[in-house]
């Protein structure tokens, strides 16, 4: 009889511990136990560590689980992590692509498993598995590139001729396109009127795109345009970069081999030795895009989703990936130069003082 007791208070004690934890599992986090898998394409570019960062933080605080993995810039890389995340059944995909035509097939078998994702930052293109993308308004980045040129240049009314040269980024990101097109809708009618001269010759997408967006493949070229066309005294009045990786490689080509007056450098991201250019007097503006704004807008996208319901979204027009339009949130990218920097990037948090220094 008492051991009968034993055995039936036992069971109770079992029943019990066992429904507290599936009851501390239903009651745990914001997103439970759901794992988001993040795919970022490299460490190697200052802003994706703070992009990865960022995305980590504030998935974690929405009380998600985070897988984040960063590919080295190599595709293979980035399709084999995809490829785990699917097999290890995440609820949702975030990624940056590092080629955006790469991903389709893998993409299809998230597809398959009905695993949502979110292209981060790059359109993930010719597949129909992207469900949203979230992104800084790439054309506009482009554009105020060209608008800084144009008014540092007095472009309206200033006779020139100038001397400008041009440089975008890799020609397997989407975005590149848009920061190219942006720019040069505001400089072709100048270049076209003779007003501003391309002693390069090198103007199409094609010729001035930078493999892998690296610094070192700016510099080359851009010594090389330095020792054929501005070796001789040759004032160089401008340099469109489209990005601060490739404005930096501009940058270490000029100090090394140039020697007219500097000429006026854009660039995008505000990356720390950029921002300390800036301050130098090297390099004269940047784009600033808060990747805790991008995160913060695709956090509360993979919980719309993951609720079931729709995220936010400002175009649904300009983002066809060849096999749909996708829907997409586009922060508002911001101009930053020695004027406003410490008001938008320490005042702001985004850095310390003495990371500037
Ligand atoms: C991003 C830029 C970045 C570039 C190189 C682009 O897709 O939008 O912010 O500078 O990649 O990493």
């Amino acid at each position: 009889m008492k051991k009968r007791l034993i055995g039936i208070l036992l069971c109770i004690v079992m029943v019990a511990s066992v429904l507290t934890a599936c009851g501390t599992k239903e009651t745990g986090g914001k997103g439970g136990d759901k794992t988001i898998g993040v795919c970022m394409p490299t460490k190697t570019l200052q802003r994706w560590n703070q992009d990865g960062e960022n995305m980590e933080k504030q998935l974690k605080a929405a009380g998600y689980n985070v897988d984040l993995q960063y590919a080295d810039d190599d595709i293979p890389t980035q399709v084999s992590q995809i490829e785990n995340m699917i097999a290890n059944d995440v609820s949702l995909l975030v990624i940056a692509s590092i080629d955006g035509d790469s991903l389709g097939t893998v993409l299809a078998q998230a597809k398959k498993k009905n695993i949502p994702v979110i292209a981060y930052d790059r359109l993930i293109m010719n597949t129909d598995a992207v469900t949203y993308y979230a992104t800084f308004d790439n054309y506009m980045v482009g554009q105020k590139q060209g608008e800084y040129i144009e008014q540092a240049l007095d472009l309206k009314n200033a006779a020139g001729p100038f001397n400008i040269e041009l440089i975008t980024g890799d020609p397997g990101d989407n975005n590149a396109r848009y920061f190219f097109d942006g720019a040069m809708d505001v400089l072709n009618p100048y270049i076209e009127s003779g007003k501003l001269v391309v002693k390069s010759g090198q103007t199409d997408f094609a010729t001035v795109a930078t493999a892998g967006w690296k610094t070192e493949n700016a510099q080359s070229r851009m010594e090389n345009i330095i020792s054929s066309f501005y070796a001789d005294g040759t004032q160089l009045d401008a340099v469109m970069a489209n990005n601060d990786s490739t404005a930096l490689g501009v940058t270490n080509a000029l100090t090394a081999s140039y020697t007219g007056k500097w000429p006026i450098i854009t660039g995008q991201d505000c990356d720390i030795a950029n921002v300390k250019n800036m301050i130098a007097g090297k390099q004269s503006m940047s784009i600033f895009k808060d990747t805790r704004t991008l995160a913060n807008q695709v956090v509360k996208m993979v919980d719309a989703i993951m609720k079931g319901e729709k995220a936010e979204v400002n175009d649904t027009e300009s983002y066809d990936n060849g096999k749909l339009v996708v829907p997409t949130y586009l922060c508002e990218p911001v101009f930053a130069d020695v004027n406003n920097y410490k008001e938008l990037l320490i005042d702001s948090g985004y850095y310390t003082e003495d990371q500037l220094k």
